[in-house]
């Protein structure tokens, strides 16, 4: 380990990055105004997890402001905050946490960018309302002068062989060559039992979640920070992309698992899975659990014979070319 992949236990602006075990708000206060460029966070969200006490919403909303405040601080002129965040749910009634924050950052003047929507494809199976499958990252910015680099983020074109069929440009390729705006609908997969990235945090969020901000909202050598760190997922993302990362948690077993998989990010020895890499369909993977089984033509024991010539009946009929 060389002395710049040190991890500090303290805010240092010249260190690459800080893990710190303790109350976010304790943390914030000791790092400098206007000097983080982005703030990433998935905060508690008031449902019970290990990991925080349920309160009254309204307390709830009051403790999130506080570290709302704090980071509006420690945020560059040019930065942003994505605030992750889903329902708080009481007896089967939610209440999307972004809106109830809505007014807190509208306090700050902070701007709204996008309220980008976060889908994924498994999690709890809901029976008295449809389960719940995307969470939303609320952007926004301190001031209208802030860094967008779309480039580093663009997705493949769905038709990138697509010309221009009139006009001047006649013939020339009419998409973006180095691909689109990802858009506003995120399909990634979350960190469930099988995702190569999952630790025993509850509720981590995938690491090329956070590098699609991370590219496009800092540049090389800013401060990405973490207020609720859990296993370290946001300082992993900035790291890998040469920025520097900081972060607390009160829970000295995630901070454990977090500090690790920075050592990895940092030696590029951490498994994760790829920005690039489709999300899997297991139709087009040939996976045979897609047939369902009832559904699947069976070979009956023994067919009465008035059956069997329905059967022939039922055999696909041949078309001429004039049908
Ligand atoms: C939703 S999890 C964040 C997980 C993280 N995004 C990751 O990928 O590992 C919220 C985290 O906030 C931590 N936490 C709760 N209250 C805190 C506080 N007052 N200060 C710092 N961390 C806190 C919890 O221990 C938990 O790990």
């Amino acid at each position: 380990m060389t002395r710049d992949h040190q991890i500090r236990a303290e805010f240092d602006i010249n260190a690459r990055a800080v893990v710190h075990q303790g109350d976010c708000l304790d943390f914030l206060k000791t790092i400098p105004d206007n000097s983080v460029q982005l703030i990433v966070t998935s905060p508690p969200y008031n449902i019970g997890k290990e990991y925080e006490k349920k309160l009254r919403l309204e307390h709830y909303v009051e403790r999130q402001e506080e570290v709302i405040v704090e980071s509006f601080r420690v945020l560059k002129d040019s930065g942003s905050i994505c605030w992750q965040v889903g329902n708080y749910v009481d007896s089967s009634s939610i209440v999307p946490i972004d809106s109830v924050l809505f007014p807190v950052f509208s306090r700050l003047g902070m701007k709204m960018r996008n309220r980008i929507v976060w889908h994924f494809e498994h999690g709890l199976h809901c029976t008295k309302r449809f389960s719940g499958r995307y969470e939303t990252i609320i952007w926004y910015t301190k001031s209208d002068q802030y860094v967008f680099n779309l480039d580093p983020v663009r997705v493949p074109q769905k038709y990138p062989g697509k010309k221009y069929f009139k006009g001047p440009k006649t013939g020339q390729y009419s998409c973006n060559p180095l691909g689109k705006n990802p858009g506003d609908l995120w399909t990634i997969p979350n960190v469930k039992s099988n995702h190569i990235e999952k630790t025993v945090h509850p509720c981590q969020f995938p690491v090329e979640l956070v590098e699609r901000l991370v590219l496009s909202l800092t540049d090389e050598g800013d401060w990405v920070l973490d207020p609720f760190l859990g296993v370290g997922s946001t300082i992993v993302a900035a790291v890998l992309h040469s920025r520097r990362g900081a972060g607390a948690d009160v829970e000295r077993k995630y901070l454990e698992i977090a500090r690790k998989r920075i050592q990895e990010a940092f030696a590029g020895t951490i498994k994760l899975r790829p920005m690039d890499r489709p999300v899997y369909d297991p139709k087009a993977a040939g996976n045979r659990l897609t047939v369902a089984p009832w559904a699947a033509k069976k070979e009956a024991p023994y067919t009465p014979v008035v059956g069997r010539q329905l059967a022939l009946l039922e055999k696909p009929i041949k078309y001429g070319a004039d049908t």
